[in-house]
């Protein structure tokens, strides 16, 4: 029993993992290691989302500004990535679990591509659940391909701009068909989106924890999903127009205030 309604799960999770170098200082430990505790945090998670039953993951793990990082930094990252790449096939399959990525791909060294598009391809077929990785991705960056996308249909006149709307900009993002996320968590305090999918939170509810992330848990993704559950999403409508006031609050009335993360 972890207190969660299992009937009211977000649909899609999307985490900014932070604090993998201040895990690392902590333990009097380099940079890379920290990455190393990341990425098993990666699988932990991925697992741990799977087996309450989200049918969507989405974990940021190398922004378009992260490529400014030391080249050092930057060489143990992509061969961190190729490793998972590798050893996690065997997870994904067990628990039938789709792995996708987002992001400018074309920028990824070309042995980690080619481990990407290998494991994509192998695991498309499962559906318990999607894990989107977030690669070489930035918000801005892809509301600037969607943009050269639909400006190219517009000169071939195969679209009006007056037919441009939220759809028509939705259906030209990295993974058109990837639900908003519910909820989006950022580990280790930082109250900022980094440039995390902006387009697609318009709405999202926001959990941030001091935790960090090769330190964030089962437990504190149990408490993450918890704190989403007491939220009143009211997507501009008033509280009594909201579906989930009449869930949340039962009988008793409406509940005064937000539940932070
Ligand atoms: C997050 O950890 C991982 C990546 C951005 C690749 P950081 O490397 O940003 O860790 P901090 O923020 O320096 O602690
Ligand atoms: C955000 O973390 C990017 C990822 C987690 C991959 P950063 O550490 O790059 O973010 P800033 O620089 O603190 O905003
Ligand atoms: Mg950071």
């Amino acid at each position: 029993m972890n207190g969660l309604d299992l009937t009211r799960l977000p649909k899609h999770i999307a985490v900014i993992m932070d604090g993998n170098g201040r895990w690392a200082d902590g333990q009097g430990l380099p940079r890379i290691l920290g990455h190393r505790a990341g990425a098993e945090a990666v699988r932990r998670i991925a697992e741990a989302a799977r087996e309450l039953g989200v049918p969507a993951l989405t974990l940021y793990a190398f922004s378009w500004e992260n490529w400014d990082r030391p080249d050092e930094e930057i060489q143990a990252l992509m061969a961190l990535l190729e490793q998972f790449l590798d050893s996690e096939l065997g997870t994904l399959r067990k628990n039938q679990i789709r792995l996708r990525a987002m992001g400018r791909l074309d920028r990824l060294p070309s042995t980690v591509l080619r481990h990407l598009n290998q494991v994509m391809a192998d695991t498309a077929h499962l559906d318990q659940m999607t894990l989107t990785l977030a690669l070489s991705y930035g918000g801005r960056q892809e509301l600037v391909d969607a943009s050269r996308r639909i400006a190219r249909l517009v000169c071939e006149g195969r679209l009006s701009p007056e037919q441009i709307d939220e759809a028509v900009v939705s259906r030209h993002l990295y993974l058109p068909d990837l639900p908003d996320p519910d909820l989006l968590i950022r580990t280790s305090g930082e109250q900022r989106l980094s440039n995390f999918l902006l387009w697609q939170i318009s709405y999202c509810e926001l959990y941030v924890t001091p935790t960090l992330w090769p330190a964030f848990t089962k437990d504190d993704l149990v408490q993450a999903i918890a704190a989403y559950q007491q939220r009143e999403r009211r997507f501009g409508k008033t509280g009594a127009q909201s579906p989930q006031s009449a869930q949340i609050n039962g009988a008793s009335g409406r509940r005064g205030g937000e539940v932070g993360g």
